[in-house]
């Protein structure tokens, strides 16, 4: 019992600092093409906005199939990872249509590109 509970707090501090750093990065260095304000501007996909997100998650699962048939059996969470692999390796690569590779924040590890990334296509602000 009070293990499940040590368990439990330490998984929800890890995905706090997880949330918090994505935070910090996307409104230093994301916001200024993703926030709801700007993105029409770039043609990018706004902080939060669902359907948006839900587009680029759908082509990136289809991403991912193309180099893995396998992921195509892949449900729940392991699906959503896979995801979200996708989209973290087009973000640190860049795009042909605007994103610029790393979203120019350089010296962000990849883990820190995924957090931004959780935290922008996430539904909370
Ligand atoms: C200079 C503007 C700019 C900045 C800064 C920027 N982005 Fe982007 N981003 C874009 C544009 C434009 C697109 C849409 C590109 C496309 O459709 O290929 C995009 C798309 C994306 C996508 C979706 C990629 C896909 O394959 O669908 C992700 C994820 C992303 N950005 C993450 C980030 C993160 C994280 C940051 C900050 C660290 C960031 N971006 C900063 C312009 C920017």
């Amino acid at each position: 019992m009070k293990f499940k509970f040590i368990l439990g707090s330490l998984f929800l501090m890890f995905s706090f600092s997880v949330f918090a750093d994505g935070k910090n990065i996307f409104d230093r260095y994301c916001t200024a093409c993703h926030s709801p304000s700007m993105a029409p501007m770039f043609l990018s996909p706004a902080a939060h906005d669902k359907s948006a997100w839900d587009i680029r998650k759908s082509n990136a699962l289809e991403e991912a199939i193309k180099k893995n048939p396998a992921v195509r059996g892949a449900v729940g969470n392991q699906k959503e990872n896979f995801i979200l692999e996708e989209l973290v390796l087009s973000a640190v690569n860049g795009t042909d249509n605007g994103m610029p590779p790393k979203g120019t924040c350089n010296d962000c590890t990849t883990e820190q590109i995924k957090s931004a990334i959780i935290y922008m296509s996430s539904e909370a602000n």
